[in-house]
């Protein structure tokens, strides 16, 4: 079977650095610890929609250094388990969930999510995956184990900024493809994996201007603290990310690529 690459895991490695802190302080309005195209408008929105309940559970898919979990859990008050491949990530999430008072809510598991989950069956009354799927090997098998693990009637909020939508050509798919495997999907493609897995589609909503703003401001900020970044990552690191980033909002200003939430109950 196919690894995924873990390419985060650089990035895992300096993002409590206070060079790093810096520049997120300049890129994100309000910075919730996000490693993703989300904003805290955007999870206002999933606290309606995933219509949790003070007794619920939720299950993050690819917590990364668990941003948005620890901020639902704080708002919506529930208890949650966040997996994830990259232990860097998971020792930030912790830190975090920890800094915020949730430590006692949340537990996180150190977990290949192109596994079968070792989480047992009808578990969860709501679950959200930011921004990971596009890295999954086979997300067919990953919609339908998400679905073994929800109780029947639950709520998935999924987003996925791979979907293609135009022209993209092999030299943007390389440079976008900077956080290591990536698998890129036509329009539809989730609906249908959904559906075969057991969910019905509620809602889908675009949302790529997300991408766009962050990359712009990413790309601004890393260029003011250009030395210091080259001093802390190298030459190399520096000018493949800012080559990822100019990419990125090439394509999605674009529409060559966007990103989609999907709103999902399971049947
Ligand atoms: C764009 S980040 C999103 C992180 C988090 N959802 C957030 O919004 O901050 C994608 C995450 O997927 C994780 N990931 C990629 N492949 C994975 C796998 N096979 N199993 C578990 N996590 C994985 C990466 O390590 C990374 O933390």
């Amino acid at each position: 079977m196919r690894q995924s690459s873990g390419g985060y895991a650089s990035t895992y490695a300096f993002l409590d650095s206070p060079l790093i802190q810096k520049i997120r302080a300049e890129v994100f309005d309000h910075d919730i610890g996000q490693h993703s195209w989300t904003t805290v408008t955007e999870l206002d929105e999933f606290l309606v929609d995933l219509e949790l309940t003070e007794s619920g559970r939720l299950l993050d898919f690819g917590c990364g250094p668990g941003g948005p979990l620890t901020y639902l859990v704080m708002n919506a008050d529930v208890t949650a388990t966040g997996i994830e491949l990259d232990a860097d990530a998971l020792r930030l999430a912790k830190n975090r969930a920890d800094q915020y008072g949730v430590a006692e809510k949340i537990e996180f598991q150190q977990v290949d999510a192109n596994r079968e989950l070792p989480l047992d069956n009808e578990t969860f009354d709501a679950a959200i995956s930011v921004d990971v799927v596009m890295h999954l090997i086979d997300r067919k098998d990953v919609f339908a184990d998400i679905a073994r693990v929800l109780k029947t009637h639950g709520r998935l909020l999924l987003t996925d900024a791979g979907i293609v939508a135009g022209q993209v050509s092999n030299e943007q798919v390389q440079r976008r493809s900077y956080n290591g495997f990536s698998q890129y999907v036509a329009d539809g493609f989730n609906e249908a994996a959904l559906r075969t897995a057991g969910f019905e589609l509620l809602k889908k909503e675009e949302n790529s201007q997300s991408p766009i703003d962050i990359c712009n401001r990413r790309f601004t900020a890393r260029t003011r603290y250009k030395t210091e970044l080259i001093d802390m990552l190298g030459r190399d690191a520096f000018d493949r990310e800012q080559a990822y980033l100019e990419t990125m909002v090439e394509l999605y200003s674009s529409r060559a690529l966007i990103r989609y939430r999907y709103l999902c109950r399971k049947v």
